[in-house]
């Protein structure tokens, strides 16, 4: 993806100002072994190089094989960090990363959807953790069901994380790609939204701006009414799928474009997926049909009746087929990041087990 790496992770820091203090802020980190099970795409160079640069050892795996980018894996090893990941890497592979990581023994995790802690968990083995952090929705969904052997905080709760990242970043960023990847915009199409939790708010306002006639499709009768009050048509999911021209699933949750929805949408249709997990869509289904790619990260799949277009085969697409979010964002998402590092470092050990939203005094100094 990167022409000049060297000259794009200059630029990447030279943007990040907030990261470079709040990493700067940090104690030294000797004697910290820090698992991170991260997106390791550009934008997390300047802080894993920083922490290294603070004197922790790195150990690096990814929370999503598809957006790895492999330099940036190669850069941070060149630092010390050491990793198990790589771009597309197979599920076995991507599953043994975790063990490596455990097996390697860390002492606090950094976490973007809570694999570490999960598969530790699954046994009552494996290193003594001090603390941890959790960045995503669906990392906290699925601590709800892990009784935590040490302190977890959580930041992605935070308005300062879900309030400009998830709100604001995912929508820009996943419609900019749309136009990169397709070469189309979304004027005179109809874009159905799936879930109405920040991020859906975000794609869904992202999209009006740029010219879409926006439905919103959510579950929860709450969430559903408040997209009523912004303003939004709110839908019955499958009746949408005969006129809808894009889909966007925004939830985080598993089987949500089932095999009915896909059979019923139209010639020509664009599916694309912005949560945390590949299987919102049941790409499984649409990979039994023909298929062609007429463009990098655009699969057309030839049912009987009709051409569906999949977008970076249903995994994160603003982050797969895009560079996901902007510097002047994700310096402030990171420099939160960088605090809660020495948060769990500093205070981790008087905090008991359970999990926890990241204090307010832990971060306000680096905003
Ligand atoms: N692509 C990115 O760059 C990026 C960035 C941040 C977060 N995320 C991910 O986006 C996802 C959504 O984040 P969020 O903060 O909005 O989460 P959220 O949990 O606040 O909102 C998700 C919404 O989806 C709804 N939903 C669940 N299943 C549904 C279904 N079958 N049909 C309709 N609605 C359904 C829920 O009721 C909920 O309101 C998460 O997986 C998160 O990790 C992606």
């Amino acid at each position: 993806m990167y022409e000049n790496f060297d000259a794009e992770l200059g630029w990447a820091a030279l943007h990040m100002p907030r990261t470079r203090a709040a990493v700067a802020a940090l104690p030294a980190l000797n004697g910290v072994r820090l698992a991170c099970n991260m997106h390791l795409d550009l934008k997390m160079a300047p802080l894993v190089a920083g922490l290294i640069d603070r004197g922790a050892e790195v150990f690096l795996t990814t929370c999503n094989p598809t957006t790895v980018q492999n330099d940036v894996v190669d850069f941070l090893v060149k630092k010390g960090a050491s990793a198990h990941a790589w771009r597309d890497m197979s599920d076995s592979d991507w599953s043994d990363s975790f063990d490596k990581a455990l097996a390697w023994g860390p002492t606090h995790l950094c976490e973007m959807g809570a694999d570490l802690t999960s598969r530790l968990h699954q046994s009552s083995n494996g290193p003594a953790i001090i603390a941890g952090l959790e960045a995503t929705g669906s990392g906290i969904s699925r601590l709800g069901g892990v009784t935590p052997r040490y302190p977890i905080f959580n930041w992605d709760d935070l308005p300062v994380k879900e309030g400009l990242h998830n709100r604001h970043m995912v929508g820009l960023t996943a419609w900019h790609t749309f136009f990169q990847t397709t070469h189309l915009t979304l004027h005179e199409k109809t874009v159905v939204v799936i879930g109405y939790g920040l991020v859906g708010q975000g794609v869904a306002a992202a999209a009006k701006a740029y010219g879409g006639q926006v439905q919103i499709a959510e579950l929860d009768p709450a969430r559903a009414l408040q997209a009523k009050y912004d303003g939004w048509p709110v839908v019955d999911l499958l009746e949408a799928m005969p006129q809808a021209d894009v889909i966007a699933t925004a939830t985080g949750a598993k089987g949500v474009l089932a095999a009915k929805h896909l059979q019923a949408l139209k010639d020509g249709a664009f599916i694309l997926n912005v949560g945390h997990v590949a299987q919102e869509i049941d790409v499984p289904f649409l990979k039994q049909h023909p298929h062609s790619q007429p463009m990098p990260y655009v699969d057309a799949y030839r049912l009987p009746d009709k051409t569906l277009y999949l977008l970076a085969d249903g995994s994160m697409f603003n982050l797969t087929a895009g560079y996901g979010d902007s510097l002047n964002a994700f310096d402030v998402t990171l420099a939160v990041m960088a605090a809660g590092i020495g948060h769990i470092v500093d205070a981790g050990k008087d905090w008991q087990p359970g999990l926890y939203l990241l204090p307010q005094s832990a971060w306000k100094a680096v905003l």
